[in-house]
């Protein structure tokens, strides 16, 4: 393996938990680079199931080191809470957890503040996972924001914090919100903060040492490509940039270092939250819910369903480099008499073969489909492609020409022994 990141290709949930648990075989170090526990990474080992937030996936596999790098933003809270919940579930965590220094912190008001900027949107509002991730960029990109390494020094920390609550506690009275206690906050902060201090490092120095002894690093990307503050469908996106330039940046490695970029998708398209879904579809939508599948791992809501969207996949080998594909929840699709694909959007006479960035533009786009027969049987018994049937295989095929890079891997479940390789 090579240094490779990992990434969404649509709107996240596209099952980079179970494809990075896979991986992550082949890896020495496995690094989240964005985002914080809005993500929700579902892996199954055996009947067990781990819902990751902020600890990579990696951390499954018990001779690999985790980093959660410097453009995570993380909830010390929800920290220590997972970790406890990843050892009560016999998941060793000690020696193999490095996070860095210089990631920034969620504070409750963070949080508040996403519910109530949600709650004066009204209609407009984006559907977030309330978890502060918005807010907490906000103050990073306004240099207000308080970091890991304050965490970890009491009297900074202390002098930091009260002007923090002082500022946000005028804000939330502006909104009509209950103000924050200080001490409240401090104690529990302050008391994550010694637990979590044995983890914290300079991370940027670690992965550069690793990669000076040609150890093989993973990108655990979160989130997924039309969520990215930059390319996503804004303002329906996340507050980190989720696409393959994100890794350089929220880790420190630098662009010559990456060696190859792996996009996750699903054999059909998902959304959670609000904004625009151009494939977005109520008999699919029915169908993977009534089987039970496309709930949220972090907040349970529903997920929005499609068909698979080939013009979102084809921009997003175009903005993330795109070499190698991994399809999942192919066995989502079994029983389903014709497969479609967008493989356009038209208004009227235009016709566009990209995403447009007007959000009233692709609101009103319609997509161009082209069916493909069903091979209505499953396949999540399924170990090797030559045994995949053949009008799966037509349309897998046809998913990775379509999106323009080279088919990899298959999922057809959520187990590490439904995964096929090309
Ligand atoms: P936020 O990241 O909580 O601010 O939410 C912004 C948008 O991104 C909402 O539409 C969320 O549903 C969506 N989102 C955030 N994290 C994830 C994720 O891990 N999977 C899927 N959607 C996400
Ligand atoms: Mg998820």
């Amino acid at each position: 393996m090579a240094n490779t990141i990992l990434v969404g290709a649509q709107w996240g949930d596209e099952g980079k938990g179970k494809i990075i648990d896979v991986l992550t075989q082949d890896a020495d170090v496995v690094v989240r680079t964005q985002g914080g526990n809005n993500a929700g990474h579902t892996v199954f080992i055996g009947e067990k199931k781990y819902v990751l937030h902020l600890i990579p996936s990696g951390i499954l596999r018990k001779e690999k080191a985790c980093v959660i790098g410097n453009g995570v933003v993380i909830d010390p809270i929800g920290l220590v809470e997972e970790i406890k919940g990843m050892e009560k579930l016999g998941v060793k965590i000690n020696r193999n957890l490095f996070i860095s220094e210089t990631a920034h912190l969620v504070f409750p008001y963070h949080r508040e503040l996403d519910a109530q900027r949600e709650v004066l949107k009204g209609k407009n509002k984006i559907g977030t996972t309330k978890r502060g991730i918005g807010p907490a960029y906000g103050d990073k990109a306004a240099r207000t924001g308080l970091r890991m390494i304050d965490l970890i020094n009491p009297e900074r920390f202390e002098r930091q914090l009260k002007l923090k609550i002082k500022e946000n506690n005028e804000i939330l009275k502006a909104f009509g919100a209950k103000p924050l206690s200080f001490a409240k906050v401090h104690t529990a902060y302050r008391e994550a903060g010694d637990f979590l201090k044995k983890f914290v490092t300079n991370t940027v120095v670690y992965l550069h040492n690793a990669t000076e002894q040609n150890k093989n690093i993973l990108f655990e990307g979160a989130q997924g490509t039309f969520l990215d503050i930059d390319h996503g469908t804004y303002p329906f996106v996340t507050s980190s940039n989720t696409t393959a330039g994100g890794a350089c940046t929220g880790s420190g490695i630098p662009p010559h270092r990456m060696d190859l970029v792996v996009g996750v998708m699903k054999a059909y398209t998902t959304r959670v939250g609000e904004g625009p879904l151009p494939t977005e579809n109520n008999e699919i939508s029915d169908l993977l819910h009534g089987m039970g599948r496309e709930f949220g791992a972090t907040t349970g809501r529903a997920r929005r369903c499609g068909w698979f969207d080939s013009v979102a996949t084809r921009h997003a080998t175009m903005v993330n480099g795109i070499d190698e594909l991994a399809v999942t929840n192919v066995d989502g699709l079994d029983t389903v008499d014709v497969v479609r694909v967008c493989v356009g959007y038209q208004i009227g006479s235009k016709r566009y073969d990209y995403i447009p960035n007007d959000i009233d533009v692709l609101t009103q786009c319609k997509p161009v489909y082209v069916d493909f027969p069903g091979w209505k049987h499953p396949t999540d018994k399924i170990k090797s492609w030559k045994d995949m049937p053949p009008r799966a295989k037509t349309y897998l095929k046809a998913l990775a020409d379509l999106t323009g890079a080279k088919l990899r891997i298959v999922s057809v479940g959520p187990a590490r022994e439904q995964t096929i390789f090309l």
